[in-house]
């Protein structure tokens, strides 16, 4: 990510088709979808300069972006890895085992909640109820659910993730691709 951050033309074009969603003058309604663009494109999260840069896309203080950023734990605050496994804590899925698939990821990846692998593949988050209550325990990686997690699958799941970054192209050059999903998941 360069020291000023810049959103490419591409990502530019995608600014203004969010913001055209939005009448005159409310641009701030903008922000998730735009915070989720500014992620997917400026290096995977959000630095103060980056959530400088969304504020002064959209004509808003600095502050106003860093509260929403602050909120949500889909913005990552710092550096991730690859993927980021974000497991449900909350009380349904607490009652299913959601503890013990946290304890077996950190136990399996070495880390603790929180923390990335010393590979940059994995970062660990767990997180407050991700809206499918009845199938927890739940992880969410990137836009993708699963649901009535064991040991075993998670274990899969792993696998399967690692075979999938083996096939990957690098992280830059997905992007682009990442930012427009991104924003466009943020606005229907
Ligand atoms: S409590 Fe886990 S998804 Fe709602």
């Amino acid at each position: 990510m360069p020291d000023t951050p810049a959103f490419s033309p591409a990502a530019l074009g995608e600014l203004g088709r969010i913001v055209s969603h939005y009448p005159e003058g409310k641009q701030k309604s903008a922000l998730i979808p735009v915070l989720h663009l500014a992620q997917a494109e400026l290096g995977g999260w959000l630095s103060v300069p980056v959530m400088d840069y969304v504020a002064s896309l959209l004509s808003i203080t600095p502050i106003e972006v860093y509260e929403v950023a602050s909120f949500y734990t889909m913005f990552n605050k710092e550096p991730v890895g690859r993927f980021k496994i974000e497991t449900c804590r909350t009380g349904p899925c607490a009652l299913n085992g959601a503890e013990d698939i946290i304890g077996h990821l950190e136990a399996t990846l070495g880390i603790r909640d929180g923390g990335t692998t010393p590979d940059g593949m994995f970062t660990l988050q767990s997180t407050e109820c991700l809206g499918a209550c009845g199938q927890g325990p739940v992880i969410m990686v990137g836009e993708t659910y699963h649901e009535l997690m064991t040991a075993a699958k998670v274990d899969a799941l792993l696998e399967e993730l690692r075979r999938q970054a083996a096939t990957m192209p690098s992280a830059a050059s997905t992007a682009t691709a990442a930012a427009t999903t991104a924003a466009t998941a943020g606005v229907k």
